[in-house]
């Protein structure tokens, strides 16, 4: 799992049938990494990241029901890079989700690398609604937590990550656009 077409080839084989829904998702995703990569320092592992973030959701691959951290290990069973099994890990704030379900320690023992391409993955993740179609960050935190409810542990999770997630955003908004890329059209 080294090149973004071997995951393609793993995250359509895992998701394409059975989660269709997510599956556009992870392709918008995919899309929105492709299109900003060229202001990152390794735009193919940004783009592989992005089409396996949500790998861990394939029901096959389910074993802690806690989706980056199932995608992550699965990823270490394919002997895929220990950067690219800790990005996936991570993603989107991950590790506050993990203290609330209490399996923070499963996924601390993948490493954040707080770097701008970790930023540029979370960003794709946070403008991409559940279709794929393009959000702003707002709207797609209001959109998670209408999906799962304010109370749910989702809805307490988004309470705690969106500081974080809103400037793991900005920041990289700021990032492309110094390069030249322009922002997406949204909605
Ligand atoms: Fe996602």
């Amino acid at each position: 799992m080294r090149s973004t077409r071997s995951a393609e080839q793993a995250a359509e084989q895992h998701l394409g049938a059975t989660m269709p829904r997510r599956w556009c998702h992870v392709r918008s995703v995919a899309a929105e990494a492709n299109r900003i990569a060229p202001a990152f320092g390794d735009g193919e592992l940004l783009v592989t990241a992005a089409v396996l973030h949500d790998i861990g959701y394939a029901p096959d691959l389910v074993m802690t029901e806690f989706h980056p951290l199932d995608g992550a290990r699965f990823l270490q069973t394919q002997d895929a890079p220990a950067r690219l099994c800790a990005l996936v890990a991570r993603h989107s704030c991950a590790i506050k989700e993990a203290e609330l379900r209490g399996c923070h320690a499963d996924v601390a023992e993948f490493p954040d690398e707080e770097t701008p391409l970790r930023d540029a993955l979370w960003y794709c993740d946070m403008v991409t609604g559940p279709d794929g179609q393009r959000l702003t960050v707002d709207d797609r935190l209001a959109e998670i937590r209408n999906r799962y409810g304010s109370e749910s542990l989702v809805g307490q999770f988004l309470d705690i990550a969106r500081p974080e997630l809103i400037a793991a955003v900005d920041r990289t908004i700021e990032r492309y656009t110094a390069a030249g890329i322009p922002q997406p059209k949204y909605g």
